[in-house]
């Protein structure tokens, strides 16, 4: 069996570690042969390939990025058919293929799985939005990154009587923000999932300066949305799978809350630190989990699945089930955070 191995979407950190899973699983115990395919889709449909093999995948469990390279090609808006992508297979020569990616690139997945390709797919992605799974490798690094973060911009906040707004990556889904907002004992956390007024936020922040406190922390989704007529907000450029590129909101933010309380104010942008770096002893420990799954599901031809974690078990859930909807931040955990707000 030979198979095809890709990364798809925004990097993050483990995905060496699960590449490595991958060929190691794979070579020593079943005998498959790996072939790279580089850039995501795009190394599928232009042949792109690199050598996936025991020595090539050496020395590569802690280091952040991917040795394969990533990008977010689209095949569907290139015109091409799910039939069209799976031709391709015969032209680079896999019999199948494990795509390791988030919500767009297993998107495409799913669509070939439904087709007949011979598909499993690996869940990666910072901000934890993929269904199916209860975590997905990278996030806990990146809240690791968001938190380290927050606790250093604690002491100068506090050293210079000024709010600090901490703008965390998260398109959709606010895992990122909530998490390390929790972590870090954030004075209010906004999220895509629950749009927010600003005066409330000023108002939070007016209340507790009234009660002797100093600074104030606010962790801010990039995704997170002002309530309608509150705010005006700027769109950017859009890429293959059709999101527009964020960032910048913690600017207005700031701003506002500058304005509007005559607190002091200023915004660190965390962004691509976040993905960037090698990844948590966690992240390493699922990647390696997920990676040896994944071969286990081709050996039992359980094609048009992807590995998840459930109740801290490693099971094999339908592609479609996975990439249907977003997973967002539930009530519950929002409410907890609430707790600890001001
Ligand atoms: O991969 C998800 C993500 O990290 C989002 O949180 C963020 O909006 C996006 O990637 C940034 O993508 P890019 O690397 O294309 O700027």
């Amino acid at each position: 069996m030979r198979l095809g191995v890709l990364t798809g979407g925004g990097d993050c950190p483990g995905l060496n570690a699960v590449i490595r899973a991958v060929v190691r699983k794979g070579v020593r115990q079943a005998g498959y042969e790996f072939v790279g395919l580089r850039h995501g889709w795009r190394g599928l449909l232009v042949g792109e390939t690199q050598e996936l093999n025991l020595r090539s995948t050496k020395g590569i469990l802690h280091l952040g990025g991917t040795m394969l390279g990533t990008s977010r090609t689209n095949p569907f808006k290139e015109q091409l058919s799910p039939e069209d992508v799976l031709d391709c297979f015969e032209k680079v020569g896999i019999d199948g293929l494990i795509a390791i990616g988030g919500e767009d690139t297993l998107g495409v997945a799913s669509k070939l799985a439904a087709i007949g390709g011979k598909v499993i797919g690996i869940p990666k992605t910072i901000d934890n939005d993929l269904s199916g799974t209860e975590f997905t490798f990278g996030f806990q690094t990146a809240v690791q990154i968001a938190t380290d973060a927050i606790d250093r911009l604690h002491s100068t906040a506090e050293s210079h009587d000024r709010v600090m707004i901490v703008e965390v990556m998260g398109r959709h889904a606010g895992w990122i923000a909530i998490y390390s907002g929790m972590a870090g004992g954030a004075d209010a956390i906004l999220i895509p999932e629950r749009p927010f007024d600003i005066e409330d936020v000023c108002d939070a922040i007016r209340r507790r300066h009234e009660s002797g406190r100093n600074f104030s922390i606010i962790v801010v989704s990039e995704g997170a949305q002002p309530k309608d007529g509150t705010l005006q907000i700027h769109s950017g450029e859009v890429d293959d799978f059709g999101h527009v590129r964020l960032g910048g909101i913690g600017n207005l933010i700031m701003e506002e809350i500058e304005e509007r309380t005559g607190f002091e104010a200023r915004v660190t942008i965390l962004g691509h630190v976040q993905r960037g770096g090698t990844p948590t002893a966690y992240d390493r420990v699922l990647a390696s989990r997920f990676g040896v799954a994944a071969v286990n599901a081709v050996e039992t031809e359980a094609w048009g699945t992807m590995v998840a974690l459930r109740c801290g078990e490693i099971v094999s859930v339908p592609l479609e089930e996975a990439t249907g909807t977003l997973k967002t931040v539930d009530d519950d955990l929002y409410d907890v955070a609430t707790t600890f707000f001001g």
